[in-house]
């Protein structure tokens, strides 16, 4: 079942609506059509439900602060170093939103967009026309998000690109996860399993360094399920504040577990997934007055691999003149 009810007006006068998707078992999602924003994942657990997606309650709070909560990303998930893009021997000058890097799409990534929306019974299509040389990427991309909610308690998403020329495509989903409730504090309790046996170092500024290395001894080392605060006893975790790394699938699959029986199973088709613990979540007023603090919540963002130091484009993000480019990433909800 789905519902819709406006949600707000954006500092420029444009009307945010809220679709609210609902399955037979009482899983609920509410999507803005503002960033595709996935504002809230209400799952019913035993007559108590609970909110396990980090989010705001207005589109003031949205607009105004930092951290893309529930956004979508694009054009491209992650630091591109220098904000240099190079592709068909032209250097594109992207946006610097991050130091002299830029950084998820830019200063107005899709997460700053109103994007037109069509529905059906269970989902929501989002789409958005990306004009020639928005935040610097080259060729016009036309995109469509689709939101479906499954009556087996799998939230889906899945992405679409195509553009009239050569440039990239790197969208993923920015969701903030806690599955003891939004406003619960610290996640470090959770439990973490990724079928990754490699990850992507990282300079101290976050910069993919060029090269993939193995999990094996590691603090990146979540073949088997553990739990999140195991990495943070180590100094490397420490020193960074956290997760924020690229971890590279074996096979497509992760799952995260919180404390009450409520878990979450992921596969996706993408390369990779980016845990970022939300280190940088500074103290702010989230839905209904609760505190968001940092590691009150992980992104895991199935996306591509990153582009690295070196200035190479992954494989995976290339998107060829007209070529139809799709991601797919399915998140099962199962409440013990
Ligand atoms: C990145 C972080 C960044 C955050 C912004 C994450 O995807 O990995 O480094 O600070 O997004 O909220």
């Amino acid at each position: 079942m789905l519902s819709k009810e406006l949600f707000g007006t954006t500092s420029y006068g444009v009307p945010v609506t809220l679709f609210r998707i609902t399955n037979q078992n009482g899983i609920s999602v509410a999507v803005l059509n503002y960033g595709c924003t996935l504002q809230s994942v209400c799952l019913p657990h035993h007559g108590a439900p609970i909110d396990v997606c980090l989010g705001y309650d207005t589109i003031e709070a949205y607009e105004t602060n930092d951290g893309y909560l529930g956004a979508m990303i694009g054009r491209y998930a992650g630091r591109i170093p220098d904000a240099a893009l190079v592709l068909d021997a032209h250097r594109y000058l992207l946006c610097r939103n991050d130091g002299v890097n830029h950084l998820h799409g830019g200063r107005i990534g899709f997460d700053r967009h109103v994007f037109r929306a069509s529905t059906s019974e269970n989902s929501v299509e989002f789409s958005y026309t990306s004009p020639n040389l928005e935040e610097g990427y080259p060729s016009t991309l036309s995109v469509t998000v689709r939101y479906t909610l499954t009556e087996n308690d799998t939230l889906r998403i899945e992405c679409e690109g195509i553009a009239d020329g050569l440039t990239v495509w790197n969208p993923t989903n920015h969701a903030y996860w806690n599955l003891n409730g939004h406003d619960s504090g610290s996640v470090l309790s959770h439990t973490l399993r990724i079928a990754a046996d490699r990850y992507v170092p990282v300079d101290r500024n976050l910069i993919a360094l060029g090269y993939e290395k193995g999990v094996d001894g590691t603090p990146y080392d979540f073949r088997t399920a553990k739990q999140l605060s195991d990495g943070f006893l180590t100094n490397e975790i420490r020193a960074s504040s956290g997760y924020d790394h690229c971890f590279v699938f074996s096979e497509g699959e992760a799952e995260l577990k919180g404390n009450c029986g409520i878990r979450m199973q992921i596969r996706t088709d993408c390369k990779a997934v980016q845990v970022y613990t939300a280190n940088f979540l500074s103290e702010r007023f989230g839905k209904h007055g609760a505190v968001y603090r940092p590691h009150d919540a992980i992104c895991l963002e199935t996306e591509s691999r990153p582009m690295m130091r070196i200035g190479t484009i992954p494989e995976e993000s290339q998107l060829f003149p007209f070529q139809r480019k799709t991601h797919c990433t399915e998140f099962r909800f199962i409440d013990e």
